[in-house]
């Protein structure tokens, strides 16, 4: 088996965020050199990189550059000039997952495509350039409503997605290419995150439940065990694996499902990286989905998926009318409260709904974490002195 871990060994990783964070956290557990790409100078992972190198993500010579300095070549994040990663891998440079696959993912409308094409089930779609066209499709009723419109390229975070109810919602069509979807009546929204090395060896991490919130459409809660059925779980576990081995993927995939209201289970969307449904799995699991990656990307046997006690996990979010320079509300209180651990990214400033933290809740039962992180969400408040 060809091993890359070796003394001195230059991890790159692009973008700077939470994900990229706690990646260098787990890295440095093996001592290896880290690089972090990243325009912004207060990016969360600055603090703690080995190396820190300014440049924009979405720039071939930024990218070009800074993975010609590293070993191996990692991203945190979906949006990145991958022309110049096609270069990099054309003159013989490690980059993974592969560049490839980064744009099929990249691209809702592409990956939409790869679900059809491998009869993966997905909700039904089609794709049209310009919101003229999506208007057309209506009008000929190729359309109907409700239906969801998601740009090709971009979002996250639900930013790039509306839900389009009726006509009346039609002036909130986002300009773009598009994929639209039909509306799932959505019972649950679950997560699986999977890893792949080099050798084909696949491990997945139990099934996890995500609870959003309507207002700032990002997850408010992660539960696991999550409450579905076994048959719904070995469901998702088995679409997650075949989609990691269709790409022939070397790294950390996580595949978002929707449970409809009769039961069945449809692929969302995926993303070749570590994931927010992925941060209970620090104290939860034996292995955290942060060192799962580095053992796919390094060819290192994988690590053991098993949990070690239920767990809830709460992102904490900038306090709404808050903007400006962070303070923070309920710290000791919470740490009070046995099971809880908390994870500040670092981020100077804060803004409303921004992702400044999560916390996880361990119990022996599940019913007693989700009482404490429901306790733990009334104590820590992310303010600033600077309202608006
Ligand atoms: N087809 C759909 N039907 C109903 N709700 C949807 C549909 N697609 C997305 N959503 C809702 O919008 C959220 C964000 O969409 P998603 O495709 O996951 O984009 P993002 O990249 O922003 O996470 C989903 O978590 C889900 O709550
Ligand atoms: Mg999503």
């Amino acid at each position: 088996m060809e091993i890359l871990l070796k003394p001195d060994l230059k991890l790159g990783i692009i973008a700077g965020g939470q994900l990229a964070k706690m990646l260098i956290q787990e890295a440095s557990k093996l001592d290896i050199t880290t690089f972090v790409l990243d325009d912004d100078e207060n990016c969360p992972a600055r603090s703690i990189a080995s190396h820190y190198v300014k440049g924009d993500k979405l720039d071939f010579d930024s990218v070009y550059q800074f993975g010609k300095r590293v070993d191996l070549l990692t991203f945190e994040i979906e949006s990145i000039h991958v022309g110049a990663l096609k270069k990099l891998k054309s003159e013989g440079h490690r980059i993974l997952p592969d560049p490839e696959i980064l744009e099929l993912i990249q691209d809702k409308g592409l990956q939409k495509d790869f679900y059809e094409k491998n009869r993966i089930p997905t909700a039904d779609f089609n794709i049209y350039e310009t919101t003229q066209a999506i208007l057309k499709g209506i009008e000929q009723g190729e359309i109907n409503f409700p239906f969801v419109q998601k740009l090709r390229k971009g979002g996250y975070d639900g930013r790039g997605v509306e839900v389009i109810n009726e006509e009346g919602d039609l002036q909130k069509l986002l300009s773009g290419a598009s994929v639209i979807e039909e509306k799932v009546q959505i019972a649950k929204e679950i997560s699986v995150i999977v890893a792949r090395n080099k050798k084909g060896e696949a491990k997945c991490y139990p099934v996890v439940e995500m609870v959003f919130d309507p207002d700032a459409n990002l997850v408010d809660k992660l539960i696991c065990p999550s409450s579905i059925t076994p048959g719904q779980s070995e469901k998702a576990l088995s679409l997650a694996t075949r989609i990691i081995e269709l790409l022939d993927m070397e790294g950390l995939l996580a595949v978002e499902f929707f449970i409809d209201s009769k039961g069945e289970v449809i692929v969302n969307e995926m993303a070749p990286r570590t994931h927010n449904s992925g941060h209970h799995t620090i104290e939860s699991m034996i292995t955290s989905q942060f060192e799962q990656q580095l053992r796919a990307i390094l060819n290192l046997p994988l690590g053991s998926t098993m949990p070690k006690l239920p767990s809830v996990m709460i992102n904490i979010l900038g306090e709404k009318g808050h903007e400006g320079p962070a303070m923070y509300e309920g710290f000791a209180e919470s740490m009070a409260i046995d099971g809880v651990k908390i994870h500040l990214y670092g981020k100077k400033i804060t803004r409303p709904y921004r992702k400044m933290g999560h916390v996880t809740v361990l119990s022996s039962s599940l019913e007693d974490a989700l009482k404490k992180a429901e306790n733990v969400k009334q104590l820590i408040r992310v303010k600033s002195w600077k309202k608006n």
